[in-house]
């Protein structure tokens, strides 16, 4: 007996010298939001200044001189350019930006992000605020709609997304008849689909494209997206674990229900653990929105065309589900079961320096700074292994983290931990398989995609987005009869498409 004593009183001992180990290592968040906005710089605490004005270009190849107007944003009309003429009949300039890395294809009003300055605001409120004082379901409202809501809008808005919680039978059917082994997103990418063949009354392909004019079909939709997504993200963990879907609780709130469905068994009276609940809720809050990202201007890409919403959703949830985007957070936790150990991190590093990894959960297009998420959700870590359990890996991703951040090749690069590095440790704290991890920040970005799908139908300049190419084939030819045709060697062609063995015994029967 006193063995087993010792032994449990020392591994607590020796969880408690870890979190002191980790909290010393943690950046305090508990800084009044007054302090959080006194530690930035003027500059980010102020409105934007007013950059309206003139360029004046002079084109050396022609002696011509343009004037460009600049707003008051500091942006210019890429289509100002094509005044721009060398006069060889060319049809004059275009901007060449791969990745649109500096390429504001709309003016939005939802999210603010300072990259350099690792500012993430929605509507105006400081992410930091929100994540300590508010709720998901609270700042769904704001970053739909613009503001906080009242005490009666809240209420309006649970009740309003509690009556769009259920699903359609037929779509639970088709999570259910997808392979026992396919990836939780590719599933949940068919399920967003699906929502579009079983709601006909919000499809403009069937309705016509002017029944998003109307506020109350838009708001609809939002409560369906917002209200099922939960259900539906349910659905999807049941079917990993070879359980059958439970049906929401209207008396719970919205996180509390998303962790009943998935741990109730159906039992009624089931509560999650309340303090697991505000901790998934924070990193719902932190995971809503995030401007234009590559999956939310998915979003606005497909609904340009006029296609249904939920079709446009079913498109971003699949840019979501990229590595390089939502689906870091499940790299994440590959990358650091595959170091280990904090010992193997320099052959590790070495490795990326070589460019033969990435360091995934590290670089974001737009900060280039410390990720605001990333630095709540260090904290967090904290309270949730406190709660279910220390996790070893926690270490490795500290030390990490402590070597990259001092090494010149991510200094130089301005490579910090993104919102991916802490989450996946804490998902999998939480009992999450890695690559169920898309889909709990698929869950909360529903209220990005919606916002920004609602604020593009009321955007005056919306138009069907498509963009321009720089083309660099060949000029003209004619068509040549097949007997007269000859490839040079480099011509692109038809690789070798890999037979299987059972194609080689069938092709070496007869008669096919
Ligand atoms: C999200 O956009 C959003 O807002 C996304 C998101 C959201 O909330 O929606 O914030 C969520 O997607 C966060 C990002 C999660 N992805 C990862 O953690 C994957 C690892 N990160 C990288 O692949 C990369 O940093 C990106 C994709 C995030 C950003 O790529 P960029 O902006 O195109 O930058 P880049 O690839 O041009 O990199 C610049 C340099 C390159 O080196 P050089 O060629 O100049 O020598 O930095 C290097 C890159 O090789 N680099 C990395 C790196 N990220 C960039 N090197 C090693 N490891 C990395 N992770």
């Amino acid at each position: 007996m006193s063995n087993n004593l010792d032994a449990s009183s020392n591994s607590n001992v020796l969880a408690r010298g870890r979190l002191a180990m980790l909290g010393a290592h943690l950046i305090p968040s508990e800084l009044p939001h007054h302090d959080i906005l006194q530690t930035l710089p003027l500059s980010a605490q102020l409105p934007p200044p007013n950059l309206a004005g003139t360029l004046t270009l002079v084109d050396d190849r022609t002696g011509k001189s343009y004037q460009l107007q600049v707003s008051k944003d500091g942006t210019v009309k890429a289509s100002d350019l094509k005044k721009i003429s060398a006069g060889q009949n060319d049809k004059g300039l275009k901007l060449y930006d791969p990745g649109y890395l500096n390429t504001a294809p709309v003016r939005s009003a939802i999210s603010y992000i300072d990259g350099d300055e690792g500012v993430l605001r929605y509507r105006g409120y400081p992410i930091e605020e929100l994540a300590e004082k508010s709720t998901f379901t609270e700042v769904s409202y704001l970053i739909m709609y613009g503001s906080l809501p009242s005490e009666s809008q809240l209420a309006e808005w649970k009740f309003a997304i509690s009556q769009h919680s259920a699903l359609p039978q037929g779509v639970l059917d088709i999570i259910q008849s997808m392979p026992h082994d396919a990836h939780p997103m590719g599933v949940l990418v068919n399920a967003m689909s699906a929502l579009s063949v079983f709601h006909p009354d919000a499809n403009p392909a069937l309705r016509g494209l002017d029944i998003y004019d109307s506020k109350q079909i838009r708001d609809k939709q939002i409560t369906r997206v917002i209200g099922k997504i939960t259900t539906i993200a349910a659905a999807v963990y049941l079917r990993m674990a070879g359980r059958p879907p439970v049906l929401p609780s209207n008396h719970l709130s919205y996180t509390e229900n998303f962790l009943y469905m998935l741990d109730s068994f159906g039992n009624r009276s089931y509560k999650p653990n309340p303090r697991l609940t505000h901790a998934l809720d924070i990193i719902f809050i932190l995971h809503a929105e995030h401007e234009m990202n590559c999956s939310t201007s998915a979003v606005r890409h497909l609904a340009s065309s006029g296609v249904d919403v939920y079709t446009a959703i079913a498109g971003a949830v699949g840019a979501l589900y990229g590595p390089l985007h939502g689906g870091a957070n499940e790299a994440v936790l590959k990358m650091l079961s595959e170091i280990g150990t904090a010992q193997n991190i320099p052959e590790f590093i070495e490795g990326v320096k070589a460019r033969k990894r990435k360091l995934s959960g590290f670089g974001h297009r737009v900060y280039k700074n410390y990720d605001p998420r990333a630095k709540v959700l260090r904290k967090l870590a904290e309270e949730v292994f406190a709660i279910v359990g220390w996790d070893p890996l926690i270490e490795v991703a500290v030390a990490l983290e402590k070597v990259a951040l001092s090494d010149e090749y991510f200094i130089k690069r301005k490579l910090y931990p993104n919102v991916d590095f802490y989450s996946g440790l804490i998902y999998r704290a939480m009992g999450f398989p890695p690559e169920y991890f898309t889909v709990l920040f698929a869950i909360p970005r529903m209220a990005g995609y919606m916002a920004h799908w609602r604020e593009s139908l009321d955007d005056p300049d919306t138009k069907i987005m498509r963009p321009q190419q720089v083309y660099i084939g060949e000029c003209l030819r004619h068509y040549t009869p097949i007997n007269a045709r000859t490839t040079s060697s480099d011509a692109d062609k038809l690789g070798d498409v890999a037979m299987s063995n059972a194609s080689k015994r069938r092709l070496a029967g007869s008669g096919l």
